[in-house]
């Protein structure tokens, strides 16, 4: 419960549709540190869900009453991308602290644009890409960047020609690399709308995965190069100022019945692989565990079905989720328990950091070196070339 000492801070959402239906309203609710108090959408139908499921009284269909309310110390916008620069400009004018959903514009200018308000204006801006705040990252990341800064050889490693090895100057170098597999079926319409989406997956979804690749390595990006079959499937290699590589392949016609995401790091002679965030393993970096498996989130309605959790048990639990589906005839039974992909400690996080009281989570000038990347491999499928990062 929160502290008489410490109130919670007091949030409005901003676009009440799927995505806040189901992770920021409860997360906000839920929270220790955060208040539900206010909710703005153009759909009168959303603000009575909202005011039904959680309480809410103040309800709006007019961001900038809402922004004006005394009463709303922070904004979380998670209206769709077509709708960013005027809501964070008025947050600005009013000196109020925005959560704002990934990706953070459709356009390059636009997102300069929002760059500039925010620097300007000098509010706390915490972009969406909320798996940097997941346990598994968080853990992931600890690991691999205390290898990386300190690296210890495992006592067992091949060293075949000792003193006699080349000296190498990428030696030790790092590359990351992350597959993503995902189910187009499953996608909202307004994606292939050129309108709302102009540029597809490429900006909408792989922010989430360069702005990984960018805190992992903990390195400038340089230059890109992306191949792309339409909207469905590409392959994007990012080469940094310091030599590491990450690469990010998308297979959208793959199936939910395997995890959407894997992560493998390698570099100093050690290997951090994180399974979509259910479980992470290590190899060859003294006293680092082997296997981690972390909590599932939401409702776990077959507790006695892959209860060890980690890849296995995620596996065995989404396919007794799949059966009932089949059985049901409802397709959304197939969805189980997930893994924690941080969405509630990110806002969490982000007060902390508007309180001063915690670092940066994920700010405006972080957002817009991974969306830069974003861009330029949208450059480089349409160009059939490397894009350096000054290009865009
Ligand atoms: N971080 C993640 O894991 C994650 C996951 C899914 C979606 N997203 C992002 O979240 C955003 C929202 O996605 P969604 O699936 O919830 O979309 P959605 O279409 O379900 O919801 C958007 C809501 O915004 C409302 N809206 C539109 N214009 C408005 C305005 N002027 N004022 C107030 N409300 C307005 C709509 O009525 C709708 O209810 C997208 O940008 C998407 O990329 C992020």
């Amino acid at each position: 419960m929160p502290t008489a000492s410490r109130p919670r801070m007091r949030f409005a959402v901003i676009g009440c549709g799927m995505l806040a239906q189901a992770q920021h309203l409860p997360n906000l609710s839920r929270s220790h540190k955060a208040e539900l108090v206010a909710c703005c959408d153009l759909d009168r139908a959303s603000l009575d869900h909202c005011a039904r499921t959680w309480g809410v009284t103040r309800l709006s269909q007019d961001y900038h009453q809402t922004i004006a309310d005394p009463d709303v110390e922070a904004i979380c916008l998670a209206t769709t991308e077509r709708l960013r620069l005027p809501v964070i400009a008025a947050a600005a004018a009013a000196g109020k602290p925005v959560y704002v959903e990934k990706p953070l514009a459709r356009e390059l200018d636009e997102m300069y644009a929002i760059q500039k308000q925010v620097h300007a204006s000098g509010i706390p801006l915490c972009v969406g890409f909320n798996r940097r705040n997941s346990p598994a990252m968080i853990a992931a990341h600890r690991i691999f960047r205390q290898h990386m800064e300190q690296p210890k050889s495992c006592a067992w490693r091949f060293d075949r020609e000792g003193s006699g090895r080349p000296r190498l100057a990428e030696d030790g170098t790092a590359v990351m690399s992350v597959r993503i597999n995902d189910d187009w079926y499953s996608w909202k319409g307004w994606v292939f709308d050129k309108e709302h989406a102009p540029h597809g997956p490429m900006v909408f979804e792989m922010g989430h995965f360069t702005d990984l690749c960018n805190w992992f390595l903990q390195a400038e990006p340089e230059e890109v190069v992306a191949a792309e079959t339409g909207m469905l499937n590409h392959a994007v290699t990012i080469r940094y100022r310091t030599g590491e590589i990450a690469t990010i392949t998308t297979g959208s016609n793959g199936s939910f019945g395997y995890p959407k995401e894997l992560y493998e790091l390698m570099g100093q002679g050690g290997v951090v692989v994180i399974d979509h965030m259910l479980e992470l393993r290590t190899a060859g970096i003294p006293g680092a565990p082997e296997q981690v498996v972390f909590p599932l989130v939401g409702a776990d309605r077959h507790p006695d079905v892959g209860s060890d959790l980690g890849l296995f048990g995620w596996l065995a639990k989404t396919r007794a989720a799949a059966a009932e589906a089949v059985a049901t005839g409802d397709p959304m039974r197939q969805f189980a328990a997930a893994p924690d992909k941080g969405h509630a400690a990110a806002l969490d996080r982000f007060v902390d950091e508007i309180r001063g009281e915690g670092p940066t989570v994920c700010g405006v000038d972080d957002a817009v070196r991974a969306m830069r990347v974003c861009f330029a491999a949208v450059r480089s499928a349409r160009e059939h070339r490397w894009v350096r990062l000054e290009e865009v």
